[in-house]
């Protein structure tokens, strides 16, 4: 079984031992997640199994990068299965901090990162990446980690922890994974398991029609106009599509593309299926599928 700690105090004191006590230099990877884990966590835990000594995986449902009326307290929690999870997997350490752990008072920091706290999700999730950027802050400041591993899945959020990471000359090195699908394309997600049976077909249609998108790109179509109104004419005509947030295409820099795309670039996509709001996204490349 990992370590289970509850207390900031805990396992800040645990680690800051283990690395007193090691011979040579020791690292640490730190693999933050809200739980209810799924392959997408379990392959940032083998990546950072191979690159560290040990591997520390954070559950907490942080209820900063919630708005009103989203889905706190229906989101999916079963620390149990997730325990039995990592010890599968061989994590080291689980960090199941309570709310009163990490914020004994409301805190008064908000910090958002210019041209990718406000934008796409941030604008759909007022508050959300401000909420997103304390807590993984925090967990760096207790953890201490030299690497910490985040899926391309949420890659907005990976953005934006890369280049506050840059900005504040943060001592870690950001992983990213690459997002892990089903068989049928769907990215993985605790979010998943809100989808009713009849509405994940409908699901499917977003990755699909990434692979339009790619299809034409790779037959020369780089106006990003094009291939975004392909994306967004195969995805609604499929039943449950209830709202198509935004389709846009990024480049590295999270410049949004509103002309020529190319190689690299990243398609982003918010859709609402049912009562299921799902966000996924597709690297542009010339190489098969
Ligand atoms: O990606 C997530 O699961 C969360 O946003 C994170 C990074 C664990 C912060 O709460």
């Amino acid at each position: 079984m990992p370590t289970l700690f509850r207390k900031v105090k805990d396992v800040r004191n645990y680690i800051r031992n283990l690395r007193h006590s090691a011979e040579n230099n020791y690292s640490v990877g730190l693999v933050p997640t809200m739980g209810y884990l799924h392959e997408g966590h379990m392959e940032l835990v083998r990546k950072s199994k191979l690159q560290n000594d040990i591997t520390v995986v954070s559950i907490y449902v942080n209820p900063l990068q919630f708005g009103k009326g989203e889905d706190y307290e229906r989101y999916p929690r079963d620390l149990e299965r997730d325990l039995a999870m990592c010890e599968e997997a061989g994590v080291d350490i689980v960090f199941a901090p309570t709310d009163e752990e990490i914020y004994p008072q409301k805190p008064k920091v908000e910090i958002n990162v210019e041209g990718i706290s406000n934008v796409l999700e941030g604008a759909f999730r007022t508050g959300h990446f401000s909420g997103v950027a304390l807590i993984v802050l925090k967990l760096f400041n207790i953890v201490q980690p030299d690497r910490a591993y985040f899926g391309e899945k949420d890659f907005q959020q990976l953005k934006l922890i890369e280049r506050l990471v840059r900005d504040l000359s943060y001592p870690v090195e950001i992983v990213p994974v690459p997002t892990v699908r089903d068989k049928d394309g769907l990215a993985l997600s605790s979010r998943n398991t809100y989808l009713k049976e009849n509405e994940r077909e409908s699901a499917l249609s977003i990755y699909r029609s990434f692979l339009i998108a790619q299809k034409l790109f790779k037959v020369g179509n780089t106006k990003a106009e094009d291939l975004k109104e392909a994306i967004k004419d195969y995805i609604s005509r499929h039943p449950h599509v209830k709202k198509i947030d935004y389709v846009e295409i990024v480049d590295e820099e999270f410049n949004i593309k509103s002309d020529e795309v190319s190689e690299g670039d990243r398609i982003l996509v918010a859709v609402w299926i049912g009562d299921t709001r799902l966000i996924d996204n597709w690297r542009l490349s010339y190489e098969e599928v």
